[in-house]
């Protein structure tokens, strides 16, 4: 069988107009990138994917995760790609770029990164989801459900290869530790967690037999990178399908409920996760509501990912599209008011410290 990575790497670095779309001038610059790493040999294959104002790069190659060398022209093409936004002065352009040279790795430069090793099976299907106006936790519910909760998966109650449960990598960004979780055993322990997706994503989904890992998400703060509000942690994952793992319409399944997650304008609310097909991936209502679309690859053992199936453009989506919009119908009424607006602590990383910062003199004490 062969063996390849897969990396999928992605950054905004120009909105077309404001944060809702990439012009088609920045997807011409990378797709000559990516044809340029392909013919190179670099990279085996690649397609090059967008959601919203961010672009995706989709690539199998023999360098391993982390290889600074795809992770350079990845810098690299995003630097040109960000030439070609300003020139055009598209809005935020280089919006991701948070540093100003590379450093060996993209990770904790501002673009997001979801890459791991594949045996590759004779038949090897593979989802690659991108989301635009939301973060990396958003991931975790879905994932959740496609790996342990058999209201979604039914393999795991009739595939004896999936009965025995996964093992999840969940990050804590704020304190940057890791812990790994057996479910279903430690479910309760888990959910303790990832219930709160603004600190504790999951990273990687692994079987439980030899530590295979068969979903993997990106984990980027920019805010922390940035020490300042720059746009949403805009997110990708990664998800290996079939035989011993969830069937594809299970991978798919837990986004028919779209749930709340936090971005939407300015980063700053909460709003449903609106699964879209590619032509409608272009957040514009107060800037979102968020979306999410699911490419399906049939991946060859010669590395091939070969043309993508649009997987939320199916009609069975369309309830899913319609409670979202009544969700975002709900929750604009609020206004500037929790929970439409992000609470406190996750307002900290927003607009919000320029103004406590105004204030911070009238505040006097209170009288009872
Ligand atoms: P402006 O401050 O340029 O209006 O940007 C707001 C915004 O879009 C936040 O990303
Ligand atoms: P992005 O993170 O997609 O750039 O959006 C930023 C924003 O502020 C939208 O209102
Ligand atoms: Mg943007
Ligand atoms: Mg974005």
């Amino acid at each position: 069988m062969g063996k390849y990575t897969l990396s999928v790497i992605k950054a905004d670095v120009g909105g077309w107009v404001g944060h809702s779309d990439v012009h088609p001038d920045l997807l011409a610059k990378a797709d000559e990138r990516m044809a340029q790493a392909k013919s190179s040999g670099l990279i085996v294959d690649y397609y090059r994917s967008k959601v919203g104002d961010d672009i995706v790069f989709i690539m199998t190659h023999q360098k391993g995760p982390d290889s600074e060398e795809i992770h350079k022209f990845c810098w690299d093409s995003f630097v040109a790609i960000t030439e070609v936004a300003k020139k055009l002065s598209q809005y935020g352009a280089g919006q991701d770029l948070l540093s100003d040279a590379f450093s060996g790795n993209v990770k904790g430069m501002g673009p997001g990164c979801a890459e791991f090793d594949i045996d590759v099976r004779p038949a090897e299907p593979i989802i690659v989801y991108a989301a635009d106006k939301t973060e990396p936790g958003a991931w975790n519910m879905p994932l959740y459900k496609m790996f342990a909760d058999p209201f979604n998966t039914i393999g795991l109650v009739i595939d004896k290869g999936m009965h025995d449960g996964f093992k999840f990598r969940v990050h804590d960004l704020r304190d940057h530790k890791e812990v790994v979780f057996s479910l279903p055993e430690e479910m309760y322990d888990m959910l303790v967690f990832i219930g709160a997706p603004s600190r504790f994503v999951i990273k990687n989904v692994m079987r439980k037999s030899n530590d295979e890992i068969v979903a993997a998400t990106s984990t980027q703060k920019l805010h922390e990178i940035a020490g300042r509000y720059v746009g949403k942690d805009d997110p990708v994952m990664i998800v290996r399908c079939q035989s011993g793992l969830p069937a594809v319409g299970e991978a798919l399944e837990p986004f028919a409920f779209p749930h709340t997650v936090a971005g939407w304008m300015r980063g700053s609310h909460h709003g449903p996760l609106m699964p879209v097909g590619t032509a409608d991936d272009t957040p514009t209502r107060f800037d979102g509501p968020p979306r999410v679309v699911a490419l399906g690859f049939q991946l060859t053992q010669d590395g091939i990912l070969g043309t993508p199936r649009d997987m939320f453009a199916d009609r069975s989506y369309d309830n899913a599209r319609q409670t979202a919009l009544d969700v975002a119908d709900y929750l604009r009424r609020h206004g500037p008011f929790e929970p439409h607006r992000l609470g406190l602590d996750e307002m900290e990383y927003t607009t919000m410290p320029e103004v406590m910062e105004k204030l911070k003199d009238r505040f006097v004490k209170a009288e009872d």
